[in-house]
């Protein structure tokens, strides 16, 4: 059928993509149709299933016949739920109407921007980040500042960019702790360092993106901005969900603790779009928050083996390094001194979108360019696969950079 002469799409998509680590996805998919076996290190999400007892709660939900419209913004249930996970976890105190549920982390971050951005608003966004979140900034009609995070300094803005960045356009400055995709996590003393500059800055807030809160390595306890800045309470936004924790990327719940006013007007955006979450997974959700919580522990323990296992195995590479992150499921590689090779460039490869291709198509390991999230010369490899699959993987990107610049360069 001839294609609608009329149709175009509307102005608000300038610019906007799918999201590049759907795309490789894609291009990794049609590998595996043509008869290629592919090991995909690029999603972000966990191997595991979900644990049995959240999986049981959807179930009896159903059975239920909780299976109508609920509240917009979550059932009540949930609400009380994640009161009490942001109390004992976060040590916030929030009213039932200081929270919003959301259909994902990813939902609740775009409500928040719709619901208080007007156009040209700015969001300062500490690089490299998760790639999403610039198409979001913009599709409210907000402008992301980027501001690029030293490797030396673990990826994490400092006080002095912070300063430097803020204008009297600045609505808020995002943080994501751990990081998508580096890994690196904001402790105590830089959340107060970045507290201290936004207290004689009144007119900027703060989007905290917890998602990969109980995904982390480090001994210390995870600290988010509201916990750490309790006076500035009145302008942030913690942002949390159960993707990641309980492995429920597919269930679509996300959640936000925030001054009324701001849930308030989020509810607005919501209930002109998708209006409520699922009613079966927020059900589940109350479960995953109040139900045992044995299995956080033990996936992260596989986790960390993983992350050791693959960070080991990076940094016997030639000419690539990598740090260990302190939490999140990725290993974010420097291969920047790689592609200045001689031999690599003469392949035709220039930069870390061509390695990634390279390796896509000629080892079969789909990763993800470090250029998507805003740092060109890098890759990312999620590490949450199998060990079996990881060493696969790991072996097959050792061999395809061994035909790249010779045997006789493998450590
Ligand atoms: C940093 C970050 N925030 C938010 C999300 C979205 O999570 P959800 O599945 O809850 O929408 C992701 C998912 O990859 C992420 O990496």
């Amino acid at each position: 059928m001839e294609k609608w002469s009329n149709f175009s799409r509307s102005d608000k998509l300038d610019g906007i993509t799918v999201s590049e680590i759907i795309r490789i996805g894609i291009e990794a998919n049609k590998l595996v149709t043509a008869g290629h076996d592919v090991v995909f290190l690029n999603a972000g999400e966990p191997d595991f299933p979900t644990p049995d007892n959240i999986k049981l709660s959807g179930i009896k939900a159903i059975i239920e016949n909780k299976t109508r419209y609920t509240q917009l913004d979550g059932i009540p249930e949930l609400k009380a739920a994640i009161k009490k996970k942001f109390l004992r976890e976060n040590y916030l105190d929030c009213a039932v109407s200081e929270i919003s549920v959301g259909p994902g982390a990813k939902q609740v971050l775009f409500n928040v921007f719709m619901a208080t951005l007007n156009k040209g608003d700015e969001v300062i966004v500490p690089m490299p980040c998760w790639t999403s979140y610039f198409d979001i900034i913009r599709l409210a009609g907000g402008v992301p500042v980027a501001v690029t995070c030293e490797e030396s300094n673990n990826f994490r803005i400092t006080e002095q960019q912070l300063q430097k960045a803020i204008t009297p356009r600045t609505r808020w400055l995002l943080l994501n702790s751990p990081s998508n995709p580096t890994g690196s996590v904001y402790g105590k003393e830089d959340l107060e360092a970045l507290g201290q500059v936004l207290r004689q800055e009144q007119h900027v807030g703060v989007v905290s993106d917890d998602i990969y809160e109980h995904i982390i390595y480090k001994n210390a306890p995870y600290q988010t901005m509201a916990d750490v800045c309790p006076d500035l309470k009145n302008r942030i936004v913690t942002i949390n969900g159960v993707s990641k924790a309980y492995s429920m990327t597919g269930w679509r719940i996300g959640y936000a603790g925030a001054p009324q006013e701001i849930i308030a007007a989020m509810a607005v955006v919501q209930s002109q779009s998708s209006s409520n979450p699922c009613s079966i997974s927020q059900n589940a959700a109350v479960e995953a928050l109040e139900g045992p919580q044995e299995t956080i522990a033990l996936r992260q323990a596989a986790f960390c083996r993983r992350r050791d296992f693959t960070v080991a195995a990076l940094n016997t590479l030639p000419w690539v390094s990598c740090k260990i992150p302190d939490g999140a499921f990725y290993a974010f590689a420097n291969i920047k001194a790689l592609l200045d090779q001689e031999d690599v460039k003469a392949k035709g490869i220039k930069n870390d979108k061509d390695l990634c291709s390279y390796l896509l198509h000629e080892s079969k390991v789909a990763v993800v360019p470090g250029s998507c999230f805003g740092a060109e010369g890098y890759m990312r490899l999620s590490y949450a696969t199998s060990d079996h699959l990881l060493k696969e993987a790991l072996e097959r990107i050792k061999v395809g950079i061994s035909q790249l610049v010779g045997v006789s360069h493998i450590k």
